[in-house]
């Protein structure tokens, strides 16, 4: 989105929040954009001036994650806005810890809970602590199971829709390879490609895999697989697998690289570079397309070493997970006059994602 439209969103949002009996009174002030997050990215609304005092305890997944450095950020940067005090703690990446972590929060009494699970599917235990002590509990980037999520009527989900991503990294091969038929290297009418997935059993890792392909056939292409495999959202592992990937294959028969996120697009980017390809030379390069938009990964688009990615959008997920904490804390509806997003099935919060390409990447840097 570009920043004059996310600005005239924003006022407009805070007009009619001003317009409603919400706690939002006037113009909420644009928050300054983080450093590892795009500049373009505004918060939809804010809660307009009003303080909302609250102690939120947050947890996430680990603190060493290029896209989740950006949500937290955005998550301090968010509380100080509206007044909320926030403490944020690295769950490591292991489950057991994060619960002992909320069990410490639950001690300590704060007013409402803010998780980044470690594990999606152990999020029950985690919603059984909240409901014992009627705490609201805000879950973001990993999707609890449907019923856990109905379990409790304090929980909510804040998140995109991961086949969006997947639907959109697709598109940008499809772009790619029309305008560009002599991509397809060896003539076959077949992209041969290769996917690093993320973590195993994370939404964004399955969908945005299935999606991506099903884009690119519903484009017209066939497909073939050359490799699809985890490097767990990591740019050092997605290195090694990429060269693995084209010692398996053989580098000229890899047609297109697909990424679950952009850490994993710029690690294959290194392996492929160790080969003299995508350095400038127009006879070895390989489209490679990931999802976040994060600031390296913009500046890999600027190079050219990097085809497109995806605006995973930190700072709206990062604002409205400490908006739905701050307002349930304080007894407030969770809905989008009081928090300044739609709410689905009163529980959930959709961001939309941004295909980002050639034509609209300095939108975001
Ligand atoms: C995804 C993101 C990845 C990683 C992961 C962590 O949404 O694209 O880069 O941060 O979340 O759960």
């Amino acid at each position: 989105m570009k920043k004059a439209l996310a600005i005239a969103l924003s006022s407009l949002l805070a007009l009619s929040l001003a317009a409603c009996t919400t706690p939002a009174a006037s113009t909420p002030a644009a928050s300054t954009p983080v450093a590892s997050t795009p500049a373009a990215s505004t918060p939809a609304a804010s809660t307009g001036g009003t303080e909302l005092k609250a102690n939120v305890g947050a947890c996430i997944y680990k603190f060493d994650d290029t896209f989740m450095t950006g949500v937290r950020n955005q998550m301090e940067a968010t509380a100080k806005e509206i007044g909320t005090t926030i403490e944020i703690v690295d769950s490591q990446n292991k489950q057991p810890t994060q619960n002992e972590q909320v069990d410490t929060y639950i001690t300590k009494g704060v007013d409402a809970l803010a998780v980044n699970p470690v594990d999606r599917t152990a999020a029950a235990p985690l919603v059984e602590k909240a409901k014992a002590e009627e705490l609201p509990i805000v879950f973001l980037n990993r999707e609890p199971e449907a019923d856990v999520m109905a379990s409790y009527d304090k929980v909510w989900y804040v998140g995109a829709k991961a086949e969006e991503s997947g639907t959109m990294s697709g598109q940008i091969i499809v772009d790619y390879f029309k305008a560009n038929p002599e991509a397809d290297t060896n003539g076959d009418g077949t992209i041969q490609y290769v996917m690093l997935q993320g973590e195993p059993g994370h939404q964004d890792a399955t969908l945005r895999t299935e999606y991506s392909i099903k884009a690119i056939q519903d484009g017209g292409f066939k497909v073939e697989d050359l490799g699809t495999d985890t490097a767990q959202w990591d740019k050092v592992k997605a290195t090694d697998l990429m060269k693995t990937f084209i010692s398996k294959n053989g580098i000229d028969k890899i047609e297109a690289v697909l990424a679950n996120n952009d850490d994993m697009a710029l690690g294959a980017i290194e392996a492929l570079k160790a080969e003299g390809y995508n350095t400038g030379d127009p006879d070895k390069y390989i489209p490679v397309v990931g999802v976040d938009a994060t600031a390296p990964a913009l500046a890999a688009m600027k190079d050219g070493s990097l085809l497109g990615t995806v605006l995973n959008d930190a700072v709206n997920q990062g604002a409205a997970t400490v908006k739905i904490a701050a307002a349930a804390a304080n007894g407030l509806e969770i809905n989008e006059a009081n928090i300044g997003y739609a709410v689905t099935d009163g529980k959930y919060v959709w961001i939309p994602y941004v295909m980002v390409t050639a034509d609209n990447y300095q939108d975001f840097m």
